[in-house]
């Protein structure tokens, strides 16, 4: 069983259904609205945590029922919440519009995740020391999430950035880091322009001292690049009812699986097969799948 830490997010998603996501301007009517534990730091840490894996959130919530909603999801799905902070910021939520054809947006209101800060990570030191993996993404302040990545990398653990939302990253947090996953967009903000992943994946990683790339490109799968080229691993046909929380299942189950000791090629596999699950029910860390389920 591999142990993972999640630097990160904890978010009350309000999801909205509606035949298509409003252009600026418009007014839809919701067909439905369900409230749902979600925040990419938590789902990653779920994701991981139903395909086996032993894993610690590092975070905050609001002293509401909100936070309470969140931790009773990371507990139930077997996560370690012991170093998620409370603070006197509501918790943190996400507003997602959901069409017919399983696209969202989504508006983030930080509250409680601007509070993870110095101090929550320094009482975080010995349980990422002992981690294996250490997983960071960005709706948490930055300069906790490249502190993270550093003290990480002085530890020995092997890091993990999922650059979202979109952003410029300092040179010095890409410098030595084990994984960079980004989506296209994401990838597309980091080079200043949309990627062509066969010339630029290995010429960013290059540049910026990035041990491996995988970017997942929706419905298309992922190209990872890493000492052996460029590959593109095709993802499953399936049909989304709601595509939330996907690239967070994807993450957390090729996490799992590394830290496990898998080969790259078979983690990809089965984060690929946990996400085509989660993409066909509503929600983020309600609809992921268990191990089982995905073997
Ligand atoms: O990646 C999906 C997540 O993004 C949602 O759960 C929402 O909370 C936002 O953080």
């Amino acid at each position: 069983m591999g142990t993972i830490a999640v630097v990160g997010s904890l978010n009350m998603d309000v999801s909205y259904r509606v035949a298509h996501i409003p252009a600026p301007g418009e007014t839809v009517l919701a067909r439905g609205v369900t409230k749902s534990p979600g925040g990419k730091g938590g789902n990653q840490a779920v994701a991981a945590a139903k395909m086996g894996a032993q894993v610690a959130m590092i975070g905050c919530v609001g002293r509401d029922g909100d936070g309470e909603a969140l931790r009773a999801s990371l507990r139930g799905a077997g996560v370690d919440d012991a170093l998620v902070a409370a603070c006197d910021e509501p918790t943190g939520t996400a507003f997602i519009c959901v069409s017919d054809a399983g696209e969202n947006n989504i508006v983030v209101h930080a509250g409680a995740n601007g509070c993870v800060d110095a101090a929550v990570l320094a009482r975080a030191r010995a349980r990422l020391a002992g981690a294996q993996i250490c997983v960071v993404q960005l709706e948490i302040p930055h300069e906790t999430a490249w502190a993270a990545l550093r003290l990480c990398r002085e530890l020995g653990v092997f890091t993990a950035l999922n650059p979202s939302p979109a952003c410029q990253v300092p040179a010095q947090a890409l410098q030595g880091l084990d994984l960079l996953v980004p989506n296209e967009t994401e990838m597309a903000a980091l080079l200043g322009r949309e990627a062509d992943p066969a010339a630029d994946l290995p010429r960013f990683a290059r540049e910026t001292g990035v041990r491996r790339i995988l970017m997942t490109v929706g419905a298309q799968g992922c190209y990872l690049a890493d000492a052996q080229g460029v590959r593109h691993f095709p993802a499953q046909p399936v049909r989304a009812v709601d595509t939330t929380g996907a690239g967070d299942t994807f993450l957390g189950a090729l996490c799992a699986m590394l830290a496990e000791g898998r080969p790259v090629e078979e983690a990809i596999d089965v984060a690929q097969r946990a996400a085509a699950l989660t993409v066909q029910r509503m929600g983020a860390q309600q609809a992921m799948p268990s191990r089982a389920q995905v073997l």
